[in-house]
């Protein structure tokens, strides 16, 4: 897990316009090179754990340090809870390396970033990322019936949420 650079630019416009990794994301599609840039840019500069402002981390494979995705973090106003969220690009989906990842964020979150609650939401068709949450040990919180629309369809959503003492009883 590192920080971004410019360097990182044309790996992440790819998945950021990949539209089976962008199914479930905020993002719409396509999404401009423009864009993307503007984005690398600010994460070159930015400071993470600043409430209301998403700071992305880069995740790179250990053996060949290539990039391979990303996971964010936004803290809300407390300053001490956070939502999370993650993306992989497709090539690098079902190896176990978002749960790698994510683990790692939320060991950062707890200890660096002092946080006492970290939650995500995920779309209720998207089973990669609810297993991923499960398996991390987060709770189910909230399932929102219909509370977003996904072009012309409503679609439902799941909340996860995991406290300090949680993870920190897992060891
Ligand atoms: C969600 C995402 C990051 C998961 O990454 P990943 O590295 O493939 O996840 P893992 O390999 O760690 O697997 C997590 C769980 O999902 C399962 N899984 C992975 N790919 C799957 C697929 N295509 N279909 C069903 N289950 C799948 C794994 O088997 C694992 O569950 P298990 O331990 O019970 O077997 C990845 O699918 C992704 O980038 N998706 C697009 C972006 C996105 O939707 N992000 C989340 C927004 S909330």
């Amino acid at each position: 897990m590192r920080s971004f650079t410019r360097a990182d630019l044309d790996k992440f416009y790819d998945w950021r316009n990949d539209p089976y990794v962008a199914r479930f994301q905020g993002w719409p599609l396509p999404y401009s090179r423009d864009r993307a840039n503007d984005f690398m840019v600010e994460m070159e500069t930015a400071t993470p754990g600043i409430p209301g402002q998403w700071y992305q981390i880069a995740i790179t494979k250990k053996d060949t340090a290539e990039l391979i995705g990303d996971c964010a973090f936004c803290p809300r106003q407390s300053g001490i809870q956070t939502e999370i969220g993650y993306t992989l690009a497709r090539p690098y989906h079902g190896y176990g390396y978002a749960t790698q990842a994510v683990r790692g964020l939320v060991d950062y979150l707890f200890d660096q970033q002092k946080m006492h609650r970290i939650s995500a939401y995920c779309d209720t068709r998207n089973s990669p990322s609810f297993k991923l949450l499960q398996k991390l040990g987060f709770r189910l919180e909230g399932h929102y019936i219909e509370n977003y629309k996904d072009g012309n369809m409503w679609a439902s959503e799941y909340h996860y949420a995991m406290l300090r003492r949680e993870w920190e009883a897992r060891g």
